[in-house]
């Protein structure tokens, strides 16, 4: 995997203020467990604090994981594990469970391993590597999960391919991202070009210039084996994530990130990108 494809500064930052300002509101908000949106079941009430953030960030990895029904005993893939939030989370809600938490990026994967324990009867594994060419055996999982990750992945279709590769007839992979809404295209387009760079330069390596449909989505499944089960878009939910990131980031006087925040926000409040909930079954 070529540099390019780790360049992620967001990360880069958060990994700097653990390091620096380790009790600061930032890192109690990305830096401990999950580092994605929230989903908030009351978003007209809720306030802009750190800890509504990160109860919020809890319930969406408690809703993702809920739809797709994972279950005592499997064996789970957490494809872009980022500091091991949702491991953490199966960790502590099941038993027999066999967690493999993949990551391209060791220093997140130190910090994931320092902060999930396996209970007794569970087994977690952090292994280093692309989700889009997975060092794991074919059928190796009954679950592949994607938290807000699979727009880094160098392809989404490699990463379908290999998550496919990965399960065993009947598995399934869940994942959440950003999602265009298909009549809005030729809005998007242009936003696409005018913000692109603001958006990478704070958030890093992205794939696709026009992330994927949620028809994209139906057809990418079809290609690569799976169907498309459930398609959740709880956008609304998760707009509160909106002020409290921005109010964090002015706190940290990071102009960049607020401004590449922004453009996402403005897209989101506007409906032209949704957040969803994915779910696949392998056919
Ligand atoms: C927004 S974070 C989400 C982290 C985690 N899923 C969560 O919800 O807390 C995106 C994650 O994708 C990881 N990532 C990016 N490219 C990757 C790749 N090619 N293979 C595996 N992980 C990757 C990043 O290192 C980062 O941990």
């Amino acid at each position: 995997v070529s540099p390019a494809r780790i360049n992620l500064p967001y990360v880069d930052e958060l990994l700097a203020k653990i390091e620096a300002a380790p009790d600061s509101e930032f890192v109690k908000a990305f830096g401990m467990r999950h580092v994605h949106w929230g989903y908030y079941t009351a978003p007209a009430s809720a306030d802009e604090s750190t800890e509504g953030l990160v109860a919020a960030a809890e319930a969406l990895t408690h809703r993702l994981t809920f739809v797709v029904g994972v279950k005592n005993g499997q064996r789970v893939l957490d494809a872009g594990c980022g500091f091991g939030g949702t491991v953490a989370y199966l960790n502590e809600h099941l038993s027999n469970v066999k967690l493999t938490a993949l990551n391209i990026d060791g220093r997140q994967l130190l910090r994931a391993r320092e902060r999930v324990t396996p209970r007794l009867s569970n087994r977690v594994t952090f292994v280093e590597g692309d989700a889009c060419s997975m060092p794991f055996p074919a059928r190796a999982f009954d679950v592949v999960l994607a938290v807000e990750c699979i727009f880094h992945f160098p392809s989404r279709w490699r990463f379908f391919q290999e998550a496919r590769r990965v399960l065993i007839p009947g598995g399934h992979l869940a994942l959440s991202d950003f999602v265009p809404y298909g009549p809005a295209l030729p809005l998007l387009a242009p936003w696409v070009l005018l913000h692109r760079r603001a958006i990478t330069r704070v958030y890093g390596w992205l794939n696709d210039l026009m992330p994927c449909t949620v028809l994209g989505y139906r057809l990418l499944a079809r290609a690569t084996g799976f169907r498309l089960m459930l398609d959740q878009d709880i956008t609304h939910n998760t707009l509160p994530t909106y002020p409290t990131l921005l109010r964090l980031l002015r706190d940290i006087g990071h102009r960049d990130a607020e401004r590449a925040t922004q453009h996402v926000a403005s897209v989101s409040r506007k409906g032209l990108v949704r957040y969803r909930i994915l779910t696949f079954e392998a056919l």
